[in-house]
């Protein structure tokens, strides 16, 4: 196969974690006989620098011509305490999405045995938990009408019965193929939005018998997911409840650095981990590149290539097991390696495997 990839390497802890995942889709790309190619891209608060815009107009040429993008973080602090800035790193994100029509974001939840005693949650409650949320990715109140004054600023949760449905059926794509057990998570009770969305669940329900559906309010489910992980299978949720909800769930596994996201929709998909662009820690060699790693077994899986998915998934079990790990997972006593020793050990792994 032919692979055409956009990287975006963005601020932060980026361009060094955005080269562990290139390296590794570069050695399984070699293993398999595919094609491989990457295109570089500026986003977020280094393409601010160097263009005055977090999404130049070439980026999203570069993206639109790609296969799928691999991107890996955007933010700087200089940023996140000016709200007076005209334009933030973010942005590029935000832009990336809408105009890539990226409606879907996929975001496991999966535990990794050898790490569960990271979790804040004790072992027992989060050994086995296994879900995926689904986050409506370009509606709802990122992308509503805003006011932004001095005296008053709203922005508008709005949604069409399109968006919703558009997005359940991903969600009941994915329960089909998973434990048939689909939770609608809305705040119904209050939000005319979430009703909508339920409106739009229940007459959606019956098309797929063979999932059981449950709906429940958000602020119930924030707490469900920490009583009771296992409960979930795949949730699905609108924008900003899925990116709080998200950041609740990548805490149950034990360490952000962990878990990677897939985007789709109406264009090019997009492949990143689910955590930020860390500053502080930039160019220090001590990002846990394995999020990174994993968005691109994600990357593979979309493309049906499951051998080389599988493949990237082994390796990056096998270095937890020899405790080939970045300082925040590593055991006690244990050698702590860096960002860059964590992906060449993971890419020799595969060349040998
Ligand atoms: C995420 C991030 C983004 C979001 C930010 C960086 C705009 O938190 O991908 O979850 O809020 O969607
Ligand atoms: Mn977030």
């Amino acid at each position: 196969m032919k692979l055409k990839i956009a990287v975006l390497a963005g601020d932060g802890i980026g361009p060094e974690i955005s080269a562990q995942g290139v390296a590794v889709m570069s050695a399984v790309c070699d293993k398999f006989g595919h094609e491989v190619s990457y295109e570089q891209a500026l986003c977020g608060a280094a393409a601010i620098d160097a263009t005055g815009d977090p999404f130049p107009e070439e980026t999203l040429r570069i993206c639109r011509h790609a296969d799928a993008v691999l991107f890996s973080a955007v933010g700087d602090p200089k940023y996140d305490n000016d709200p007076t800035a005209p334009v933030r790193p973010e942005q590029g994100l935000l832009a990336m999405r809408k105009q890539l029509g990226l409606f879907a974001n996929i975001r496991p939840v999966e535990t990794f045995d050898c790490l569960v005693h990271k979790s804040p949650l004790r072992e027992e409650l989060v050994k086995g938990a296994d879900f995926i949320c689904i986050r409506e990715l370009t509606g709802g109140m990122y992308f509503g009408e805003k006011l932004e004054g001095n005296e008053r600023a709203y922005d508008t949760n709005a949604y069409t019965r399109k968006e919703v449905a558009r997005i359940l059926k991903v969600a009941y794509e994915y329960a089909r193929r998973r434990r048939k057990h689909l939770t609608v998570v809305d705040k119904a009770n209050v939000l005319a939005s979430s009703r909508l969305w339920r409106r739009v669940a229940q007459e959606m329900a019956p098309l797929y018998p063979d999932v059981t559906t449950d709906y429940m309010y958000v602020d119930n489910a924030a707490m469900r997911m920490i009583q009771e992980p296992r409960f979930f299978d795949v949730m699905v949720t609108e924008n900003t409840f899925g990116d709080i909800l998200t950041d609740e769930g990548s805490c149950i596994t034990g360490s952000m650095g962990l878990l990677p996201s897939a985007s789709t929709g109406e264009s090019t998909p997009v492949f990143e981990p689910i955590h930020g662009s860390w500053p502080q820690a930039r160019g220090l060699n001590i990002a846990n590149p394995l999020a990174q790693i994993l968005s691109v077994a994600m990357l593979f899986e979309h493309f049906g290539l499951q051998e080389e998915g599988a493949l990237v998934r082994r390796a990056v079990n096998a270095s937890l097991d020899a405790h080939v790990r970045t300082p925040e997972i590593q055991v006690e006593g244990g050698e702590k390696y860096g960002t860059r020793e964590v992906g060449e050990w993971i890419v020799s792994w595969i060349r040998k495997n």
